[in-house]
């Protein structure tokens, strides 16, 4: 017995599939499929009813298949869900019903749930596979493992396969994996050399079910069969834009865990929309069925793309979605999230072929409908005088539809301006009857229209594919590294990117709608106004904002978001006031980490802020240059700055950095701050000058030990503190309590024995600087969360 196992082990380990990839050269035998998470979700919902359907296209071809649902669940748990899920397979209408009773039941019987969990467990089910092969006399044609769970135990399950489950000699083995197949250029290099150490390239087979659409497996036929109208006009000279669009209604509850790390762009855009542009734009190959040839040619595509920069693109965030992460991941209520679920890029093909075409790849979740499509809009140079309706002058395009939206079904669409396509095979077939409705402007009597014959499941299309060896509908090593090649740049320089907010549906309005400028893109409008009724749940929570005394002043006090919402609406109160009055609004900010979540909150909410006519200065400045992370300038500007539309010469960093040195006193920095300040302000008073205090009770930069009198009637001085060898440049207090407003912001439990101590003391500027805060014909108030509030 021991040598019997003993043997059949060796076996094992010394057979590998010769990887006959191709559906000619395969040989007949036994197939045996397994779906690892065979009882997941995408397993439940697609894959088995894809599995079946091969089942019963391959049932008359001298094929053999056993299916294995495999799961890290235990047999006697898991084999009744299992059968469930299995039972729900249905057949095509072609198929009678008792036959489809019969190969049902054959299915389920060919059909078991397998723990796969321990290297044990893969090595058992090679053992049974094996016995099964022998006791029956089967040769193996293959073997076909599915990996249907998260990514992270990609790695771990192809080293189980590749050690102890390989088919016999040679038989084909193809293991198929889903996306996301890493976050970054880096991470999907990294997975993939994990990944080839365990399997070869061709052995492995990574989905993108958008190459399973019928319309997308149409684009390089169509493109093909219709060349001699299409070559004259495929390039820049008649192509005004390419535009590839994934509209959804749906938001991500329940995937947040998942989509909060990955986004919009991670999600569909570097996948499905990209694998589009290629087949839309790449050299059309001798033969499409080709695949290596098709590889090589979509991976050109992707050698010739601009690169891509902060300028094309632009990101959204569904109004909701920031409490849907807080809830889902657990988060405070100031938990912030930068994740886009919505996103348009402009990409340009650097080709004589299409030079300065732009390609726009759209999508977003939470839009006013679910419609996919990509089209391809042509340059219509003819000017009709009296009759605009006339068929010369509407739009010409060519629309490959994925489905959903005004018109329900698949089809590729073009403009009867343009040509009549050619319908070939039996696969897809004309429409001429139609229900009365518009597809992207045009009446859907202006367009031929073809549909696939039958509509079929992208899930069950693929599986035939990779039954059939099939890989130019997968993605290649190559050309998942080409893609993360094109995105990772883009991605990195959006990380600190606020999405703008949208409220969802079609309350969205032309809110999302962009412009394109050269290689730029932008949203259309810079205005956004959202209306309190439409601000989802962070308006439901009616905000509990208390109003007081400390110090003898006004102080509002909230739990951290409220606080910080409530701060930033009486800030533009006061700025649209002074605007109202006299033009212009002078504003004095402070550094440090307190007044981040204002910054935010004022860029992302507050669309309707008046920047155009606020001046910025700043309270307080660390002597280094203003490029340096440390800067206080550096800080406002990355947070908030460069995020709203400011004209630039309203910006007065302090001079902290002249003739080459730093806050050195002979180069006159704190004079010429004070002079544009006596120019520009009104009687130096600032309008708003926002602070904060330090542990230590400092403000702006005045310290601990600074008399009251020190800076005499100066408004800027170079000061420092006693702790910190530092030098700073900082407003005096003479500048400060000339303000119409001064403001405390005061927030966090760090700050909750420093605001008891403050609500003790009397005036004690030497060891609280912040005591010496009294406007003499302005306002105080203290914004003071609950936590520094109540700790
Ligand atoms: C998936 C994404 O890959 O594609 C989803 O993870 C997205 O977020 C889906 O909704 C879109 O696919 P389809 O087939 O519904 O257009």
């Amino acid at each position: 017995m021991f040598v019997t196992v003993f043997l059949l082990l060796v076996a094992l380990c010394a057979h590998g599939g010769n990887g006959e990839d191709s559906e000619e050269t395969q040989r007949p035998g036994h197939v045996s499929v397994i779906i690892v998470g065979g009882t997941g979700d995408l397993a439940k919902k697609y894959l088995w009813q894809g599995f079946f359907q091969l089942y019963i296209n391959q049932v008359s071809s001298g094929n053999t298949f056993s299916f294995y649902g495999g799961g890290l669940s235990p047999g006697e748990k898991a084999t009744p869900v299992f059968f469930e899920i299995l039972k729900a397979v249905s057949c095509t209408k072609d198929v009678s019903q008792e036959r489809c009773a019969l190969l049902k039941e054959q299915f389920l019987r060919l059909s078991q749930y397998r723990q796969l969990k321990t290297l044990e467990d893969y090595q058992d089910l090679a053992k049974d596979i094996e016995k099964q092969l022998q006791q029956e006399g089967m040769t193996e044609a293959g073997r076909l493992f599915y990996l249907s769970v998260p990514a992270f135990a990609y790695a771990d399950i192809a080293e189980k396969i590749n050690s102890s489950c390989r088919p016999t000699s040679g038989a084909w083995l193809r293991v198929v994996l889903e996306k996301p197949f890493g976050h970054d250029y880096r991470s999907a290099q990294v997975l993939a050399s994990q990944l080839g150490s365990a399997l070869k390239d061709e052995e492995m087979y990574r989905i993108d079910h958008y190459l399973g659409k019928q319309v997308v497996s149409k684009i390089l036929p169509f493109r093909t069969e219709n060349r001699k109208y299409l070559d004259p006009i495929w390039n820049r000279h008649h192509i005004e834009r390419v535009e590839i669009v994934l509209k959804e209604t749906l938001d991500v509850k329940g995937r947040i865990p998942f989509y909060d790390q990955y986004g919009v762009i991670r999600d569909v855009l570097q996948n499905h929309l990209t694998e589009v542009m290629t087949l839309l734009t790449m050299k059309l190959p001798a033969n499409v069925s080709n695949s290596e040839e098709v590889l090589q040619n979509k991976l050109q595509i992707f050698s010739s793309l601009l690169p891509l920069g902060k300028n094309q693109a632009v990101i959204g965030q569904y109004q909701t979605y920031k409490s849907e992460v807080q809830q889902e991941l657990n988060k405070t209520k100031d938990h912030v999230t930068l994740t886009p679920t919505f996103a348009a890029v402009l990409a340009h093909i650097n080709e004589a072929q299409y030079e300065g075409v732009p390609i726009l790849l759209i999508s977003g979740k939470m839009l006013d409908e679910r419609v996919g499509y990509a089209r391809i809009l042509f340059k219509n140079d003819v000017f009709c005088l009296q009759n605009h309706n006339n068929v010369h002058c509407k739009a010409k395009q060519i629309i490959f539809y994925f489905g959903h939206g005004s018109l329900q079904y698949p089809a590729v669409l073009v403009s009867k301006n343009l040509f009549k396509p050619a319908v070939t095979g039996s696969e897809w077939k004309e429409v001429t009857e139609h229900k009365d409705v518009s597809v992207l402007g045009l009446p859907i009597s202006d367009y031929y229209v073809q549909t696939p014959a039958e509509e079929k499941e992208a899930y069950s299309e693929l599986i035939s594919h990779i039954f059939a060896g099939r890989k130019n509908s997968f993605i290649s090593t190559e050309n998942l590294l080409a893609s993360w090649g094109m995105w990772t740049s883009l991605l990195s320089s959006l990380t600190s990117s606020f999405p703008r907010i949208y409220p969802g549906g079609a309350e969205n309005g032309d809110m999302l709608d962009v412009r394109l400028r050269g290689k730029d893109i932008s949203y259309n409008s810079e205005v956004v106004i959202i209306s309190p009724d439409k601000m989802g749940d962070a308006s439901a929570n009616s905000f509990k904002v208390m109003q007081g005394k400390f110090r003898s002043a006004d102080m509002v006090s909230a739990w951290t978001e409220e606080l910080v919402e409530t701060l930033a609406a009486d800030m533009q109160e006061v700025a649209e006031a002074a605007i109202h009055e006299g033009g212009v609004f002078h504003l004095a900010v402070s550094g440090g980490s307190t007044p981040l979540a204002l910054f935010h909150r004022l860029a992302v909410h507050h669309f309707t802020f008046p920047w155009r006519n606020t001046h910025v200065w700043m309270v307080d400045e660390r002597c280094v240059p203003l490029t340096e992370p440390e800067s206080n300038f550096y800080s406002v500007h990355e947070n908030l700055l460069k995020h709203v539309k400011i004209p630039y010469y309203n910006i007065h960093p302090m001079p902290v950095q002249l003739n080459q040195r730093l806050c050195v006193e002979d180069d006159g920095g704190v004079l010429l701050y004070e002079k544009e300040l006596s120019r520009l302000v009104n009687g130096s008073s600032f309008h708003f000058v926002l602070l904060g205090v330090g542990y230590d009770g400092h403000t702006a930069s005045l310290f601990p030990g600074v008399k009251a009198d020190q800076h005499g009637q100066s408004l800027v001085a170079l000061t420092e503190s006693p702790s910190k060898p530092h030098q700073r440049m900082s407003l005096t207090f003479n500048a400060i309590n000339r303000a119409h407003k001064v403001v405390l912001l005061v927030m966090g439990k760090g700050k909750h024995e420093l605001v008891t101590q403050l609500s003790r003391v009397k005036d004690a500027l030497d060891k609280y600087p912040v005591t010496g805060v009294k406007p003499a014909n302005g306002s105080l108030v203290w914004y003071i969360d609950y936590d520094a509030l109540i700790g």
